[in-house]
């Protein structure tokens, strides 16, 4: 993925300072274990990479928002976002697993905790292990709209988790279909969710702006891998303006209702906004 490594914490924290230093409110981490197994206990190893990462940025960068991805798949032997059962993923199994990593993220310091996993319940289930554990103001993002997607390739090959066999349809959603996300998203917010994730976010924004206009939520559109490579590539090549198009490509999902926005271009958009050198 272009311009976008695995890093050690070191490296990272000194990722987070510059983002910090650039403007950005906070960050995600991603956790490359390893080693993985079939239930990914590694995800809530105390002394895991993300959980150590949240406790050096909690100590040195205080102000920066942490934000923790809670999925199964960078854990698991097989990369499935949930453990298997005849070669299926078992949802209701999954929900413990997915709680105990919440937790062991809001142990070290996380400030919000954001599953991707797409397993039905596991925002109430997470909710309901970090109340009982005396962490009710660990913030729920919940990623309720996730498509199965193509434009996640460049982040599996980076975050070596990639299903070895079978794809995520049977719990990621169908891109064609707006009222499930709909569903979906009214149930996490339900369930306790304090703020909702569309994913992708640049294919999607018509699911973004209908999220915003009917629940009033506070909003998340996740401008994914492939998007921020196919802007990379085609400036690579001098096919365009990096910087022009990074800014636009943001521009349309904020004005499409987005209230955050994950994004690999944040460090760069941010001290370009700052510049403010394009119009
Ligand atoms: C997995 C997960 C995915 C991404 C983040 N966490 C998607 C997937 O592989 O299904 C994608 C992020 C990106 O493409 O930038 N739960
Ligand atoms: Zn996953």
């Amino acid at each position: 993925m272009p311009g976008i490594n695995q890093t050690s914490v070191d490296e990272m924290l000194r990722d987070a300072e510059a983002a910090a230093k650039a403007g950005v409110g906070g960050i995600i981490l991603f956790g490359v274990p390893e080693a993985k197994d079939s239930v990914g206990s590694s995800g809530w190893d105390e002394n895991g990479a993300v959980q150590s990462a949240v406790r050096e940025l909690k100590n040195e960068i205080p102000d920066l928002v942490v934000i923790t991805d809670v999925c199964m798949c960078e854990y698991t032997d097989h990369g499935h976002c949930g453990v298997l059962k005849d070669g299926e993923v078992d949802n209701d199994a999954t929900l413990e697993l997915l709680a105990r990593c919440a937790l062991s993220h809001a142990r070290a310091g996380a400030d919000v905790v954001a599953p991707s996993d797409m397993m039905d319940g596991r925002v109430s289930a997470i909710r309901r292990t970090l109340d009982a554990d005396g962490f009710q103001g660990t913030s729920i993002l919940s990623y309720a709209a996730k498509y199965a997607s193509a434009y996640y390739g460049p982040f599996r090959e980076a975050a070596e988790s990639t299903p070895k066999s079978g794809d995520r349809r049977g719990y990621q959603m169908d891109p064609g279909n707006s009222t499930e996300a709909m569903r979906e998203v009214l149930s996490d917010i339900e369930e306790g969710a304090d703020a909702v994730m569309v994913k992708p976010a640049g294919p999607y924004l018509d699911i973004v702006a209908r999220v915003k206009d009917e629940t009033g939520y506070p909003v998340a559109a996740y401008q994914v891998s492939g998007e921020y490579a196919m802007i990379c590539a085609a400036a690579e090549r001098g096919w365009i303006d990096r910087e022009r198009v990074m800014l636009e490509s943001l521009l349309g999902i904020r004005r499409a209702g987005a209230d955050l926005i994950v994004t690999y271009f944040a460090t760069e958009a941010a001290r370009s906004l700052r510049a403010g050198t394009t119009t």
